[in-house]
């Protein structure tokens, strides 16, 4: 019974996870062709450069990774870690999420980010973006036709990719029938 209640809590707080799960920060961007520059602009909420740099801090934050770690030192170019930096930047801008509710600090992820790990390796496997089966806005939370038919699929796929199915609650033991005399 008492196994229930980090599940409750974890439910109670959202997307906020309280563990986090190391990975291995080798992820390649996904095979998908789109103006990644303009998608990722998206998540700018101002043109000031000031601004900007101020927003970035928040990745900064949430990743544990020094600018450099996407920048090079004199800022005029990226690492290699800009492709897939964009991305990010995308899915958080149209999606809602933001990257601390996924990323808990150098090389750590949240428990949506665990999932969502093994959304990556779905989504690359099939060449698209999330918005291929979440309904952009809905902070993951709303299933396209594509994603309601992808469904069984990955109830039967999620433990091999890392993420336990759902602890369900279970019903209170039935009280055995009174033996009959
Ligand atoms: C995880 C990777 C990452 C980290 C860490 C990071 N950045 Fe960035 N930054 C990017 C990406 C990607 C862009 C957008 C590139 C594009 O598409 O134009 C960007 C854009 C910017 C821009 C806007 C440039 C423009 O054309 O308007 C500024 C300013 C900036 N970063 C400053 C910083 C500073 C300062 C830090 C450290 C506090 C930092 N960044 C940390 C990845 C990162
Ligand atoms: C919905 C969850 C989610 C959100 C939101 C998210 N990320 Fe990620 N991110 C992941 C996952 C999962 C990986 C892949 C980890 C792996 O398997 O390598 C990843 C990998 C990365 C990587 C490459 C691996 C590394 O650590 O170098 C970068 C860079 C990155 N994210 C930056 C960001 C930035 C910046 C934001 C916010 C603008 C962000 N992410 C928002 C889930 C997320
Ligand atoms: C082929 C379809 C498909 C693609 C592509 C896909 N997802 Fe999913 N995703 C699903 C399904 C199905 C679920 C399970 C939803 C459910 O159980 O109701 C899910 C669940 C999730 C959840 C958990 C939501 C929650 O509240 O627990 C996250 C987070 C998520 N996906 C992120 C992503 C990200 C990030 C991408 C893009 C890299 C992505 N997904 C791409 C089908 C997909």
């Amino acid at each position: 019974m008492n196994r229930l209640v980090p599940v409750i809590l974890a439910a109670l707080a959202g997307a906020a996870a309280l563990a986090a799960t190391a990975y291995e920060p080798n992820s390649e961007p996904l095979p998908v062709a789109a103006d990644w520059k303009a998608r990722a602009g998206a998540w700018f909420e101002s043109a000031d450069a000031e601004a900007r740099k101020t927003q970035m801090r928040g990745i900064t934050r949430a990743m544990r990774q020094p600018c450099k770690y996407c920048h090079t030192p004199d800022f005029s170019g990226y690492t290699d870690k800009l492709l897939v930096s964009q991305q990010m930047m995308a899915l958080t801008a149209e999606h809602g999420v933001p990257c601390g509710d996924c990323h808990a600090g150098k090389n750590q992820l949240t428990d949506l980010g665990v999932t969502s790990q093994a959304m990556w390796t779905i989504a690359r496997e099939k060449k698209v973006f999330c918005e291929e089966c979440h309904v952009k806005g809905e902070r993951f939370g709303k299933l396209t036709p594509a994603g309601e038919r992808y469904k069984p699929e990955w109830e039967k796929r999620r433990p091999s990719l890392g993420v336990p199915a759902p602890a369900v609650a279970t019903p209170p033991a039935e009280k055995a029938p009174a033996p009959t005399p």
